[in-house]
């Protein structure tokens, strides 16, 4: 096993699984990811499963004979759980790591309550995006199901889903939406609660590897931005006459398109507040 992190986010997701908080694991592969997985013809594919917690997916497929299959995870005692369960899978294939810092180059990666366990932060979802992306060879997949909404407030907020139109906001720079519709098979305690999704990697993915506001556009940016601080508060911060007097998303988009020093501050304070 390659090992490499020791971070407080190691730190919190291990004190869920030692705690046994794992609300999430359900025991065995979802009928979402195995049905997919059944119709696979190339048992080689380079697979990586992120966030892959208790990896029932990757053991599904091991015993089906992928001989290709990756799992990560930051926390080091699901792995623990996985190896104990499948000495025959490759040591060398399991990931004791922060994704985020996964090098590798993948056919298909398979997500499934991954995306929903970040913080629901605008700069974290854009780097899933572009991680997810640069982790796949040209025209290589992320398949797997995504939660539609924020579910609960138990598990301190988590699953952080996001809507439809979310998902396809944060991936379409990158991915062909080949797939992006509630699961007709979900398991029964996530009936109409996901989506199935297949995401295929542009050949020439839009990346602005340094731009954190990449596929963010400047209405998402002012109406995030109004939904945290509130008008009258944006007016403080950021001193124009549009926040002020009669404000609104149209006149003020119109003023920021004109006014490059007001579009500079303005996305200059989304960036302080949504990055982490
Ligand atoms: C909600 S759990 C899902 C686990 C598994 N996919 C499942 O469905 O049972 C999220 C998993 O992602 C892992 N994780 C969270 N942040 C991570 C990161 N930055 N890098 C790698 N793994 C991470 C956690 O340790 C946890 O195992």
């Amino acid at each position: 096993m390659s090992k490499e992190t020791n971070t407080s986010e190691e730190a919190y997701w291990t004190q869920r699984y030692q705690e046994a908080l794992t609300g999430w694991d359900v025991g065995a592969a979802t009928t979402p990811m195995t049905e997919y997985a059944d119709q696979l013809k190339d048992k080689s594919l380079r697979i990586l499963i992120p966030g892959a917690g208790n990896a029932y997916e990757a053991e599904y497929l091991h015993k089906r004979g992928f001989s290709n299959v990756h799992i990560l995870d930051v926390s080091e005692i699901p792995l623990e759980n996985f190896k104990q369960r499948n000495p025959s899978f490759p040591e060398a294939h399991i990931h004791h790591q922060n994704f985020f810092k996964h090098k590798g180059t993948y056919d298909l990666i398979l997500e499934q309550t991954f995306f929903c366990s970040f913080e629901p932060d605008q700069m974290t979802r854009v780097k899933y995006a572009t991680k997810m992306a640069s982790l796949l060879a040209p025209t290589g997949k992320l398949v797997g199901v995504l939660f539609k909404e924020s579910a609960t407030k138990e598990n301190e907020g988590r699953p952080y889903g996001a809507t439809e139109t979310e998902y396809r906001r944060y991936l379409k720079p990158y991915f062909n939406i080949q797939v992006l519709e509630t699961a007709y098979n979900s398991i029964q305690p996530r009936e109409g609660s996901e989506l199935f999704g297949i995401f295929q990697k542009k050949e020439k993915p839009k990346v602005q590897k340094n731009n954190p506001l990449h596929g963010i556009t400047l209405k998402t940016i002012l109406e995030e931005l109004v939904d945290k601080y509130g008008w009258e508060e944006l007016g403080d911060r950021v001193r124009i006459n549009s926040f002020v007097s009669n404000p609104s998303i149209n006149s003020s988009l119109k003023f920021l398109r004109r006014t490059p020093w007001a579009r500079e501050k303005v996305e200059q304070l989304y960036i302080h507040t949504f990055k982490k």
